[in-house]
C-alpha cells in the first residue's frame, strides 16, 4: 500500500517541485546519487572501481517530451563515455540508459529512441565498453525489447533488463537465454495493476527463481540485480548447479544499498556492478529508491530532524 501510494507521489508534479526546492532533500539524495554533474561521477567511479566493483553509470533524465531534450541527454552520455575513456575507467565500467529519456514517447518516438540509443552505442564501443537498456513500465515493455533486439544486430553486446513481477517474463527469458546475450534480471520498481505483474512480495521472489533458473540455465550472460539476501544465496547455488565460473554471471546493485555486501562479494571472487546514477533529474529516482524500503523514510525523516 504505502509503496504504490509512494510510486503514485511520483507522479505528482506539484509534490515535485516542493522535494525538489527542499534543501533537505539533498542529504538523502546524496545517499543514492552519486552526485549532480559528470566530474561527480567520474569522481565515485573511481572510488568503486578502486574497492573492486565495476559500475553501470545512469545519466538521471525520465520522460522526455521534446528532441532538444533527448538530444541533450545523448550529449551527457557522449561526454560522460569520452571521460571514461580518458580516466582508463572503461573496462569496468558500462552505463545505463532508459528510452523514455531519449525521446521515446515523442511523436515518431521508437525511431528516435532507437537512433539515440544507437548513437550511444557507438560512442560507447570507441570508448572501449557497452550499454545496458534499463525497462520501464509495462506499456513500454514491447517496444523496449523490439528495440534492443533492433540494436544488438550491430552492437550483440546491449544489454537488456527484464522485471520479475511480469507475468510476462519467464517468456521473456526464454527468448533472451541465448549465446551473447546480457540480461540483467531484477524485481521491478513501477506500480503496476495486477492484470500485468504479480502484486504479493512471495509471488515475485518466486517468480524472480523462476526466471533466474531459466536464465541460468541458458547461454547467455545474467546479471542478477537484486539486494535480497535469499535470491542472492539462490543465484550462487543455480550459478554452481550450471556450471558457470564467477565470470560467467555478476551481481548487481545499487548505488547506496547494501554497500558492505556489494564488497563482501567482491572480496569472495564475485563480480559485482553498482548502479551508479548521476544529474540534476533525480526526483523519480529516488521516490522509487523510498518506496522499496519504508526504513528509507525513516532515513529521509531523520535527515530533516537532523537540519534543524
Ligand atoms: P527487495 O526490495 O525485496 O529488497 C531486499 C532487501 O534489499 C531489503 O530488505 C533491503 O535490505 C535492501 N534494499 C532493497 N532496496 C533498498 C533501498 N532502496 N534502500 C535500502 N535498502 C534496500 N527496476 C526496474 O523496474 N527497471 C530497471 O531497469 C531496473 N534496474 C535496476 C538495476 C540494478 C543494478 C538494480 C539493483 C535494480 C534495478 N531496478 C530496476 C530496481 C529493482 O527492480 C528493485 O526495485 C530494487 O532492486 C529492489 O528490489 P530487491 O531485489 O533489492 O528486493
Amino acid at each position: 500500500m504505502l509503496r504504490q501510494a509512494l510510486l503514485g507521489v511520483s507522479q505528482s508534479k506539484k509534490i515535485k517541485n516542493l522535494t525538489t526546492r527542499a534543501p533537505i532533500a539533498r542529504d538523502v539524495v546524496r545517499r543514492f546519487v552519486a552526485g549532480e554533474t559528470a566530474d561527480d561521477v567520474i569522481t565515485a567511479t573511481r572510488t568503486l572501481s578502486r574497492s573492486g566493483l565495476q559500475v553501470s553509470i545512469d545519466h538521471l533524465a525520465e520522460d522526455t517530451w521534446d528532441t532538444a531534450q533527448a538530444d541533450a541527454i545523448v550529449a551527457a552520455y557522449l561526454d560522460v563515455l569520452a571521460r571514461l575513456s580518458e580516466a582508463g575507467l572503461t573496462s569496468a565500467t558500462e552505463v545505463s540508459v532508459k528510452l523514455t529519456a531519449l525521446g521515446q514517447q515523442l511523436a515518431d518516438g521508437e525511431k528516435i529512441a532507437f537512433e539515440n540509443a544507437e548513437k550511444i552505442c557507438v560512442a560507447a564501443r570507441a570508448a572501449g565498453t557497452m550499454i545496458t537498456i534499463d525497462m520501464e513500465d509495462h506499456t513500454t515493455t514491447d517496444a523496449t525489447l523490439g528495440i534492443v533486439r533492433e540494436i544488438r544486430r550491430d552492437f550483440p553486446d546491449t544489454g537488456a533488463v527484464l522485471q520479475a513481477y511480469l507475468r510476462r517474463t519467464e517468456e521473456d527469458c526464454r527468448d533472451l537465454a541465448m549465446p551473447g546475450s546480457r540480461v540483467r534480471l531484477c524485481k521491478g520498481a513501477y506500480a503496476e495493476p495486477g492484470s500485468v505483474a504479480f502484486q504479493d512480495r512471495q509471488e515475485i521472489d518466486l517468480s524472480y527463481v523462476r526466471c533466474l533458473r531459466i536464465l541460468m540455465a541458458g547461454q547467455g550472460y545474467p546479471m542478477l540485480a537484486t539486494h535480497d539476501p535469499r535470491l542472492i544465496k539462490i543465484g550462487q547455488r543455480l550459478a554452481a548447479d550450471n556450471g558457470r565460473a564467477v565470470d560467467g554471471y555478476e551481481f548487481q546493485m545499487l548505488y547506496g544499498v547494501r554497500p558492505t555486501e556489494q564488497q563482501r562479494l567482491a572480496s569472495i571472487g564475485h563480480r559485482v556492478r553498482v548502479y551508479l546514477p548521476y544529474g540534476t533529474d533525480w526526483y523519480g529516482y529516488l521516490i522509487r529508491r523510498l518506496a522499496e524500503r519504508p526504513a528509507n523514510l525513516t532515513f529521509f525523516a531523520r535527515s530533516l530532524i537532523s537540519r534543524d
